[in-house]
């Protein structure tokens, strides 16, 4: 018997959690504000681009739209008393909320975006798109700028940032409660990459790469169809579908 139960699917969006969320800042005309956000991710490697979750109600919504730059921000779980200001209340109904928090703005270096200088970590983007997704938009940014604690040593270790990791919220007729989670203490694993019989399928996948690729950039210049077909008997020699060329092919497109 399986131990997956069915999940109410009212409920199920708490499933997604935990996550560490993100406080998105923006100004215009003077004007700033900040908003939580549990919805984000990144988006791609090259360009770098972050992608959040923001429903159009929000003020900060406004900023970014009119400012097209803005920041994310990360803070450390100590801060869990400011949180309220920046997840419960809009600026549109309380002026100066991040100021009256007692959080302190600086600006990014690129950008002059504004920037939470009590966060852990800090990233300055400019706005690239707004997809409309569902009731809330996905706004995609291209990172321009980061910003890091001491503990960030090109990786986080861990020690003076802990990380305030969001669990959902409770629902009415209750008393509304954000659940969050203050975590002390970490243990690290490292794993290898493609440990054990793993390793020789991996490289195989890596030298299949590798080839691809020297042909694309061989042929620039030729024609789609041509390298497709040059392509296509890569995958044959490893008796791969080569009708998958096209997946390739656009992999490689999008890295040129
Ligand atoms: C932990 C947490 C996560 C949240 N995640 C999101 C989110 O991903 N997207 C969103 O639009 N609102 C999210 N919210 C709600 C906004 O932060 C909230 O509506 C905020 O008051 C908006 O402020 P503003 O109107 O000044 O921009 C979240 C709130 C909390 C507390």
């Amino acid at each position: 018997m399986s131990k997956l139960k069915r999940v109410d699917l009212d409920l199920a969006e708490r499933i997604l959690y935990p996550t560490v969320p993100t406080i998105v800042l923006a100004e215009y005309n003077g004007r700033v504000s900040g908003m939580m956000a549990a919805w984000w991710t990144q988006l791609s490697f090259k360009p770098f681009l972050i992608g959040v979750a923001v429903a159009p109600e929000r003020f900060t919504y406004k900023l970014i739209l009119k400012s097209r730059i803005y920041s994310i921000n990360f803070i450390d779980s100590s801060l869990i008393n400011k949180t309220p200001y920046l997840g419960d209340i809009s600026e549109r109904f309380y002026p100066n909320k991040i100021i009256v928090a007692g959080f302190n703005i600086g600006r990014g270096e690129v950008l002059r975006a504004p920037i939470l200088l009590d966060s852990s970590a800090s990233l300055e983007l400019e706005l690239s798109r707004i997809v409309e997704v569902g009731d809330h938009d996905l706004i995609v940014g291209e990172v321009r700028s980061a910003y890091a604690i001491e503990d960030f040593n090109g990786m986080w270790m861990l020690r003076d940032y802990k990380p305030l990791m969001y669990l959902g919220r409770t629902r009415r007729p209750d008393k509304v409660k954000r659940v969050y989670v203050k975590c002390r203490d970490f243990e690290f694993t490292e794993i290898e990459y493609a440990p054990g019989d793993l390793r020789e399928v991996a490289s195989i996948r890596f030298k299949i790469l590798d080839t691809l690729e020297g042909i694309f950039k061989g042929m620039a210049g030729r024609s789609r169809r041509k390298v497709l077909h040059e392509l296509a008997g890569v995958l044959k020699e490893y008796n791969l579908d080569p009708s998958d060329t096209a997946y390739y092919y656009e992999e490689l497109r999008r890295k040129a």
